[in-house]
């Protein structure tokens, strides 16, 4: 069966012919701990007199005044003589956030399998955050009494948690009132640790024992399930809250679904063959974050879990004297198949403050090297040397710019990572070299499964860097090369390995620097394995079964390359591109969203998943250009483009089967108007750098949804096809055949066509003519936007070019920006050689000031263009001063104006009155 199932798989994959196989991922009736959390949920809501079994017994309780926490014990009444002790710890952190983690006292238990430690799993929390949270600094506790505690915290005591003790539940208000409950609706269910002959006497009414010892799900039948029943589940409510967004990845809409009458959202890292759109099926990588947000209050929840996940959402309409009010509340369950329970629940005034808190906790996103923002081309596959330089030729020959080239899998000699196909790769320095010599860049594909009976696998086997199976040997599955076994990059001991392979020198690459790395099939995937992805019982690092920390697995498959990279170059910033992801990812690499198709309903939806992406911090986000199953049509192809130049990753992407489709092919006017696109992009590439490395500071999105711009505004709550990117409100084509599109202004903020600089003000729809050839972008009146106007063949040829500042006033004739600059490559930024450029204009005057770092930089501006109607009265001379005081010409032109050559060097400050 497992043979017949890689080789079915294997024609899916290569042949693409069949809609994604949702019978090989299970429902959540399939599954035994979502079905039975369902199922006590079902009977906990269908009793209106249950109350929790879970209590706090008052007399552990213990407050840690020097450390802003609070332990002691909760307990489950299971029957009148069978209680279970669940001790729980709750700190307050720096940001105001608060984090509740509930543990099972399994110290009593005998385990008969000595491969595995017997606690339950609480390393997520490892992998997820940046370090050690802070506790906070401001709190204050009061203690028991009338059976609840409660810790007021907050610069201005805002925020108060209460703890009731009999049942257990909390409440967190913010000022003054209630915003979020967890175990509202009495869903907490931890299941105890027993033996299958202890289980009747174990279950409580409400409960049920499906699969608790066994699965019956196709390829999951062999799962030994040691632990029998284990799960996690808590359900927390959003008080007013209608929008609930975030836990990707799904391929779905921004605010997230009800799904009282569908399958829950699942997260569980696995390789999705054709993935449907609308759909709550998982994918390749997890985030379980959640940001919700309504009028005033943004809140998130974010489940410290890396095992599989499905999470409930339910929306309910207050009633009030039978008429139905306007107030929604979100109801969710979080269902997970072990672990602790972890939670941390951050409130802020706004999304932005929410996302910005999760990334305090878990890393912003790393500052990429520049040439990492260009575009890249990729498809399954670049044949040999010739094709690759071939492809570069081109590029130049078009007059495309181009940053990257790609290599997937079948680069190697019989898919062994590390090895060349010598025959159509004799020697990979020579190629990089000329790459270089233009500055182009090489990314290859290295996947985490190795070959059996080759000396890299071999090698894994004997230093005992291996996932494990149930037996503790060696596991074995199916993948790319056939059978293969997986590299266990749980081991910290694995990384010496890892860093040899990846050596300067005599390794992969020579010593070439423009050599990046693609970590691709690291769910981890395994075409024989259950739900194409291992089976839930290998053992990783550590004793834990994969069943753990699943989700968190092509993390630390990616870190390793990553660590192993910066080793390799001493000092160069690595880009990395993993398919599989969790919290944390977004420190060391960018993703994509796997093997969409080429169809308008996939470019469509690339939007709302990539939103998501900067919802929850993992910003270096982007979807295969194109489409990676099939074909596009020319148009398709070309308004992909449009939209891609908007990805904060930008590649394109095809399947081994798909017809050549790089820039040129389709002919004109299709790659002119793919060419055009491409300009705007790499013009822009200082506006996105910047984002960038605002993004790495703070933890602010790259692109933004539109209510991360207008919180108040409700309309703009669930639009998902139209972002902001820095000032530029964009709104790409996706419908087949469409000549023009109705671009929704969230507020009566003035904005101006990027090319006509033409007026639309008031908030609602607007319509704007887009043929073929043109992309609505408007320019939000009150920015500056800062750009290289001079393309060339690649970022790293612009490096020394002029900037071009956009000024786009508002109705007061005000307008701010910001310009980061450093080398765009090293980590020489660390110790100051950056430029960050506070840029401001009133009162018909701009000026520049270094607000921090000090590079050298040469770049000068070469032109200031002005926008708004009041340019009108702005004369043909501007005075500049930077040190002494000259003047320099103007231009007027319709509803704008050019001061030419202004001849200012950014590296100092500098004024222009016009
Ligand atoms: C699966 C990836 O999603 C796809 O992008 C890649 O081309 C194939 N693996 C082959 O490596």
């Amino acid at each position: 069966m497992r043979l017949f199932q890689f080789f079915l798989l294997l024609t899916i994959y290569l042949h693409g012919a069949f809609a994604v196989k949702e019978y090989l991922f299970k429902k959540c009736a399939q599954s035994g701990f979502c079905n039975r959390n369902r199922h006590f949920a079902s009977q906990v809501a269908e009793n209106v007199d249950y109350q929790s079994r879970y209590s706090i017994d008052e007399s552990t309780l213990n407050y840690i005044e020097s450390d802003a926490s609070i332990v002691g014990d909760i307990f489950k009444t299971v029957s009148d003589s069978t209680k279970i002790r669940f001790p729980f710890i709750i700190n307050i952190l720096e940001n105001n956030n608060i984090r509740l983690r509930i543990d099972e006292d399994r110290s009593q238990i005998k385990l008969e399998n000595k491969l595995l430690k017997k606690e339950r799993y609480n390393e997520a929390s490892k992998y997820a955050f940046n370090g050690e949270p802070k506790s906070s600094t401001n709190y204050k506790f009061n203690q028991i009494s009338n059976g609840k505690f409660s810790i007021v915290y907050g610069d201005k005591n805002q925020y108060e948690a209460i703890i009731y003790t009999t049942p257990f539940k909390i409440v967190v208000n913010y000022n003054g009132e209630e915003q979020l409950v967890l175990n509202d609706r009495s869903f907490l269910n931890i299941e105890h640790f027993r033996t299958e002959d202890e289980n009747d006497v174990n279950l409580t009414p409400e409960e049920s024992s499906f699969n608790s010892f066994h699965d019956d799900f196709k390829d999951s039948k062999d799962d030994s399930l040691i632990f029998g029943p284990e799960s996690v589940a808590l359900d927390v409510s959003f008080n007013g809250f209608k929008h609930v967004y975030g836990i990707p990845e799904h391929a779905d809409t921004l605010s997230l679904k009800d799904t009282s009458e569908s399958e829950p959202y699942r997260l569980y890292n696995v390789d999705i063959f054709e993935y449907e759109t609308d759909s709550r099926l998982p994918m390749y990588g997890v985030i379980p974050f959640m940001v919700a947000h309504k009028v005033g209050l943004s809140a998130g929840i974010f489940w410290v879990n890396a095992a599989d996940t499905y999470v409930d959402i339910k929306k309910t309409e207050n009633q009030v004297d039978n008429v139905l009010s306007s107030k929604t509340d979100t109801k969710t369950h979080w269902i997970s198949e072990n672990g602790i329970l972890d939670i941390v629940i951050l409130i802020g005034e706004t999304p932005t403050d929410v996302t910005k808190s999760y990334a305090s906790l878990t890393g912003n996103v790393q500052l990429p090297q520049l040439f990492s923002l260009g575009y890249h081309q990729c498809r399954w596959n670049y044949n040999d040397e010739e094709d690759v330089l071939q492809i570069t030729e081109n590029f130049d020959k078009y007059d495309i710019p181009y940053d990257v080239i790609w290599l997937d899998v079948e680069y190697t000699d019989s898919k062994k990572y590390f090895t060349w196909k010598k025959e159509l790769f004799p020697d990979p320095e020579r190629m990089l070299n000329k790459l270089d010599e233009t500055g182009r860049t090489l990314v290859a594909i290295i996947d985490p499964h190795l070959k059996t009976d080759y000396e890299v696998s071999d090698e894994v086997i004997k230093q005992d860097i291996a996932l494990k199976n149930n037996k503790g040997e060696p596991f074995k599955g199916h993948c790319w090369p056939g059978e293969s076994v997986w590299f266990d990059s749980f081991n910290p001991k694995s990384q010496k390995y890892w860093d040899h392979l990846f050596r300067n020198g005599t390794g992969l690459a020579g010593d070439a620097t423009n050599f990046h790395i693609w970590n691709d099939m690291n769910e981890p995937s395994v075409f024989s394995g259950p739900e194409t992805s291992s089976p839930k019982d290998l053992i990783t690092y550590g004793d834990w079964e994969i069943r753990s920390d699943h989700n968190v697995y092509g993390l630390t498959f990616h870190e390793a390359t990553y660590e192993s990279l910066t080793k390799r170059f001493v000092n160069k910033r690595p880009f990395i591109l993993t398919r599989a992801y969790y919290s944390g990812s977004q420190r060391t690499a960018s993703m994509w969203t796997g093997d969409n198709m080429s169809k308008w309903e996939y470019l469509k939806i690339s939007l709302p998943m990539i939103l998501t992406s900067n919802v929850v911090n993992m910003p270096f986000a982007g979807a295969d250009v194109g489409g990676f199953f099939g074909n596009p049509s020319k148009e398709l192809l070309t308004r992909w483009y449009q939209a891609g130049i908007w990805y904060p990753f930008f590649r394109a992407h095809a399947h081994i089967d798909s017809r050549r489709r790089e820039p040129w092919v389709p002919g004109e006017p299709y790659t002119s108007h793919i060419r055009d696109a491409l300009k705007i992009r790499y013009a822009l590439l200082p506006l996105i750098y910047t984002k960038f490395y605002e993004s790495s500071i703070t933890g602010s999105p790259v692109v933004d949804p539109l209510f991360y711009i207008t919180p108040e505004n409700i309309k703009s709550f669930e639009i998902e096809d139209e972002f902001y990117f820095g000032g530029l409100l964009v709104k790409p084509v996706t419908d087949e055949g469409a000549e023009s599109v109705e671009i929704y202004i969230p507020d009566d903020e003035i904005h101006y066509d990027y090319e006509t600089y033409q007026t639309y003000q008031g908030e609602g729809d607007h319509h704007i003519e887009a043929p073929l050839g043109k992309i609505p972008i408007l320019i939000r009146g009150g920015t500056i936007t800062p750009r290289k106007d001079r393309v060339r063949r690649s970022s790293k040829l612009m490096k020394y070019d002029p900037y071009t500042l956009v000024v786009a006033l508002d109705s007061k004739g005000d307008a701010k920006g910001t310009l980061y600059i450093d080398d765009g490559e090293t980590f020489d930024y660390e110790n100051g050689d950056y430029l960050y450029i506070n840029f401001e204009v009133s009162n018909n005057e701009i000026k520049s000031n270094v607000n921090s770092g000090s590079l050298n930089a040469s770049n000068k501006v070469e032109k200031i263009i002005i926008i708004g109607s009041s340019t009108g009265g702005i004369g043909n001379e501007a005075t500049v001063s930077q040190g002494s005081e000259w003047t320099t010409s103007i231009i007027s032109g319709e509803n704008h104006a050019v001061i030419k050559s202004p001849g200012v060097k950014l590296n100092e400050n500098w004024s222009i009155k016009f």
